[in-house]
């Protein structure tokens, strides 16, 4: 659902019609499911939330994570969609501030061109949380604080565990995420920072597929084009690029599992279910449920108490010794 936009006009009817924020669009009652309707329940503080998109599992899990979170502890929440686009999450996070949101939870879709954002809310005094991404500005001073993973650890623990899979030699095939978010480039980095220790692992190819799964299948199928099968390991930023590169080495004769072996990020029920069938040798977990810390942060910082730059959340790695055991704790 796209977040309601608010014209001149609108901003003025927002700013002088006292019922807005009780009833939908000033009366209009919404459809069940829409995010922003999250906003009409309960007296409680008013919190934004600009998220990304709704493409995938992942965001699916992390709005819902979110949404459950603030209606439990009794806050009212508007979710924006920017549907991928970037000047779209700069002008949601607007639309949030004009709306007189208490705080806004930012899950940016890229690093650096998120900055003004994050001025526009530093500027308005609205404490602003970066969630699951970072992106560019300082902690304390121009934004709150960061929730998430480390990206970076992530790479690696990918890069060891095909490293130990591969006794130490493989031609590697990487599909990237976002170009420009952080966990592309920090996934990258922190691969191929780990492989320096493992000289016989080589990256033969590197393509971006946004992480979504159509586009890893498109880019496996155009790397299948052009290296045939002289690659052994394919490492995908997330699982969703990894299931569609699965499908495209399934097209193309390759079994997934024995001729090629697999390595995601995410760690969701479809990776896990494609590692119990054999077919995905590993997933580190990025959790997308940590919607607790981010209200504990809320409320937290409401008391006047000081909030440390930086909470990373603490992930686990599924193979084929946990998967069947840990499908049902996962999202
Ligand atoms: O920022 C986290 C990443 O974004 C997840 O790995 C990916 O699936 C999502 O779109």
């Amino acid at each position: 659902m796209p977040p309601r936009r608010l014209s001149a006009s609108g901003l003025l009817l927002a700013l002088f019609c006292p019922l807005l924020l009780a009833l939908s669009a000033c009366g209009r009652p919404r459809p069940p499911g829409d995010p922003q309707a999250e906003a009409d329940r309960g007296g409680g503080p008013l919190i934004g939330f600009a998220q990304v998109n709704h493409l995938n599992p992942w965001r699916i899990a992390e709005t819902n994570a979110i949404t459950g979170e603030a209606e439990k502890r009794g806050y009212r929440l508007l979710v924006t969609d920017a549907k991928s686009s970037t000047q779209q999450q700069v002008r949601d996070v607007s639309y949030l501030l004009a709306r007189g949101v208490e705080y806004v939870i930012l899950a940016p879709k890229e690093f650096a061109a998120l900055r003004p954002a994050i001025l526009a809310a530093r500027d308005a005094g609205i404490p602003l949380i970066l969630v699951d991404r970072m992106a560019d500005g300082v902690p304390g001073r121009e934004f709150l604080t960061f929730i998430g993973s480390d990206f970076t650890r992530e790479g690696e623990r990918i890069a060891e565990w095909l490293a130990g899979r591969m006794r130490g030699a493989a031609r590697i095939v990487e599909l990237r995420g976002e170009k420009g978010s952080s966990p592309e480039i920090d996934r990258a980095v922190g691969f191929r920072r780990a492989l320096q220790a493992h000289p016989g692992m080589l990256i033969v190819a590197s393509s971006y597929a946004n992480f979504e799964r159509l586009e890893g299948q498109k880019a496996m199928e155009e790397i299948i084009l052009s290296l045939g099968r002289s690659f052994d390991a394919v490492y995908a930023h997330n699982d969703e690029m990894a299931i569609g590169a699965i499908q495209a080495l399934k097209a193309a004769g390759i079994r997934p599992g024995q001729d090629v072996i697999l390595a995601s990020i995410d760690g969701g029920k479809d990776a896990l279910k494609a590692i119990i069938a054999g077919e995905l040798g590993a997933s580190v977990e990025c959790t997308p449920r940590f919607a607790d810390k981010i209200f504990q942060v809320i409320e937290a910082h409401r008391r006047g108490e000081p909030i440390p730059a930086k909470i990373i959340n603490e992930d686990r790695l599924f193979d084929i010794r946990n998967a069947g055991e840990l499908i049902r704790s996962v999202f």
